[in-house]
This record gives C-alpha cells, structure tokens and sequence, in this order.
C-alpha cells in the first residue's frame, strides 16, 4: 500500500465518539501524511509578536521538511519566508531565533531585505531580475499578536477566526508584552496524542495539583448533563460563573463560550479563576507586578484560546502563557511554551522566571509523561479505539477536525 492508501484505509475505519484507529497514532506513513499533507491545509501557530519584536528579529518554524522564517520588517509587519535560498537553496537562517538588519545566505552571500525582496547578488547574467529572485512567501496571519501561518496556497478562512479571538485577546496588549521564559520539551507520544490530552481535563484532578491550585475543572467539562457524580459541583460552578458573567459583562468583557462555531477551528473562553487565585500561579498571586492588562474584571479571571490542530493559550492580568506544538516524528513532538510578561517587567525585580514559569512546566511534565504512556499503550497489540466520556468532547471535536480535515486532503490529491 502506498502512504496515501494506508492512511484512507483508517481514516475510513474511523469511527465518531472513539479514538483513532492505531496506524493513524504510530506508523511513519501518518506522520509523513500528516506533516506532508495534513497539517499544510491548516492555519498553524507559530509564535507571537512578542517573539519578532524589533525590526530584524526573526523566529523558525520547523515541521519535518517544512522550515519558515518569521521575521518583522523594517515598517514593523511581520511576514513569514520559506527558509531556502532563491539562488540554489542553502538554508539561510539556522538559528532558533535571533535579530539581523538583512537576511544574508552564508553560502553566497545572496542578501534580502526583511521584506523578502532580493537586494544583493554579485556576477548574476544579462537579463537576471532581483524582483523575480526574492524569498518565496508563507501566508501569514496576525490575530491580536498571535501569529498564524498556513503552508497552502489556499489557505482556509480565517477572517471570523480572527475577529472572534482578536476583540478577546487585545486588552491583553501582546504588542507590549516580551518573551520571559520559553521552555521546549519534547514529548514521546505522538502530536495528536499531546493535543488530545489538552482537549480534555478528565485526567486533571489527579494528575495535575499544581494546576488546580487556579483551575476549575468545572469550567472544563465536569458536571455536563449525564454525568451524575460531579452534577453538585457543576451546578455550583455554574450559579458562581452567572454571577461573575454578570460582573464581566458590566465591565464590557465578552462572556459568551465561542466553542469551534460552525465547524471552525477556535475556541475562546473566560472563567473565573479557582480558589480566589488572581493568576496561574502557585501561590495564586500575580507572577509579575506589571499587569498587561488594565481591563476591569481581569484581575480574577483567565481567557483561554484554544485552536486546531496545534496550540493553546491563557491569558492572565499579569502574563500570558502560549504552547505551540509540532510533530517531530511519529512517536515524538516539541511542545514550546512561552510565558509572556509586560516590557517593562524586570527579571528578579518584578517577576521570578522560575514562580512565573513553575504552574504550567510541571503541568507540561506531567501532560508529557501521560501522553507517552497513551502512546506506548496504543503502539501495542492490545489496541483497540476505545470510547470518549461525556468530559472529552473537546478530544472528539479535536479528532474529528482531523479526520475531516485529512479526508479533504486526500480527496485533493487522489487522481
Ligand atoms: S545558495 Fe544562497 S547565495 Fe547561493
Ligand atoms: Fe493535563
């Protein structure tokens, strides 16, 4: 069977309300469907503006064959470039991140201005034109500082994704924020895998105490109709939410849940912070003393933004956390988050990087070994796609987004 046909064999044994079959989770041909394919179809999150801040600084994007610079220009717009020279395709920048006034190749020392346009090429023939020699361009998508790139030449829309995040996030100023801790981790469980874990708190009252010192799971799909255990405590959360719905919307915060509208990839939320916690912290005290955000009815809540197929955010009064994920094979994935903090905080004066950082990096620790254990579990004979419960059907709507997406794929591709 060629790659293709191995993946449209389990997509169509797929079945609604259940986990994928195995291949999908553990064989090369997935993988290299997945980032050959799949995952050029959709708007993926690269970073924030907070990452390119000054004109000249650039940040990579890298998925398997797939190598993007993201890079603000001189007029202070941020654009993404494959990151292959257009003279014989050395790879021009092969740093993680950094800061140059030009993108100069270290081969030929072919140079281009930030814009991608091509300024210098020394000995080139009669008739060569610089105009058609610049970096080939990636689509890419600002959303309140979020950015978002789409490897397609027909990108999906976005434009109610991005009116539906931007108006939320924007009290939350990212073009005033700065990068204050960024960890990398790599998980050994397939990329799928680590979003599906994110998509559900099922696994949180046990596995996450650090978290739960500021988290509801309430607010994560306990206490649904039907699920008979936890229906006291969700009734409370939700008369404790109406109240402070009530509260948010007088202050002129959106409080409406936008939970993927009509098939599209994002969800936004704001709730209530747990324990009286003012942000994620341990403590539950601010991690920063300088707010980002001076919005009244911030201060004890945090608005997440969740979009498909690859990141998560929560924004606080006094930072912002964001994860970005990436498939590196088919049994490992880099999961980068960055804890963002207002310019003008001072490390050790204002903010602790370790206080600011500890919530999420050991919740991302504990994330990361369950979702190797889901991983070695499914890779054994013993696997068969098991049921989601009433609390996981975020998981389902992350598979399905997937499934259909990959569907659509293949179907572009098929002759
Ligand atoms: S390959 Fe870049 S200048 Fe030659
Ligand atoms: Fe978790």
């Amino acid at each position: 069977m060629t790659v293709h046909s191995s993946v449209a064999h389990w997509l169509d044994q797929d079945q609604r309300g259940r986990s994928l079959p195995q291949g999908l989770y553990v064989s090369r041909e997935a993988f290299e469907f997945d980032t050959q394919v799949m995952l050029k179809q959709v708007w993926l999150f690269a970073c924030t503006v907070a990452h390119v801040k000054n004109p000249g600084d650039f940040y990579l994007f890298e998925m398997a064959k797939t190598s993007v610079i993201i890079v603000r220009g001189k007029d202070g717009a941020v654009r993404a470039f494959h990151n292959s020279c257009a003279h014989r395709g050395a790879k021009l920048c092969t740093e993680a991140s950094g800061s140059n006034p030009r993108i100069m190749c270290p081969y030929h020392q072919w140079t281009y201005g930030l814009d991608g346009r091509l300024l210098a090429a020394r000995n080139m023939p009669e008739g060569f034109d610089k105009a058609d020699n610049g970096l080939r361009e990636v689509n890419l998508a600002n959303i309140g500082g979020l950015i978002f790139i789409c490897l397609s030449d027909n990108p999906p829309p976005i434009e109610h994704v991005a009116a539906d995040i931007a108006e939320r996030v924007e009290i939350y100023n990212l073009d005033r924020c700065k990068v204050a801790v960024q960890d990398e981790l790599v998980e050994h469980a397939n990329w799928k895998l680590v979003m599906e874990n994110n998509r559900e708190c099922y696994h949180c009252d046990v596995n996450h105490p650090e978290l739960m010192q500021s988290l509801s799971t309430s607010g994560f799909g306990k206490g649904l109709p039907g699920d008979e255990a936890d229906a006291a405590q969700g009734a409370r959360f939700e008369a404790f939410l109406d109240e402070r719905q009530q509260a948010w919307r007088e202050a002129g915060l959106y409080t409406h849940l936008v939970e993927f509208p009509e098939g599209s990839w994002h969800r936004v939320v704001r709730l209530p912070l747990a324990n009286g916690a003012k942000s994620q912290t341990i403590d539950g005290q601010p991690a920063s003393r300088l707010p980002i955000c001076d919005h009244p009815g911030t201060e004890d809540s945090s608005l997440s933004v969740w979009t498909q197929p690859n990141s998560w955010h929560h924004f606080c009064h006094d930072h912002v956390v964001t994860f970005s994920l990436t498939p590196l094979d088919a049994d490992r994935s880099l999961l980068r988050t960055s804890w963002l903090v207002h310019e003008d905080a001072v490390e050790g004066v204002d903010y602790d990087p370790d206080n600011l950082a500890a919530v999420w990096r050991a919740t991302n620790a504990q994330d990361g070994s369950l979702s190797e254990l889901n991983h070695a579990g499914i890779a054994t004979d013993g696997y068969r796609p098991g049921v989601y419960s009433l609390e996981e059907k975020l998981v389902d709507a992350f598979k399905s987004f997937y499934v259909e997406t990959a569907r659509a794929a293949l179907a572009g591709i098929e002759p």
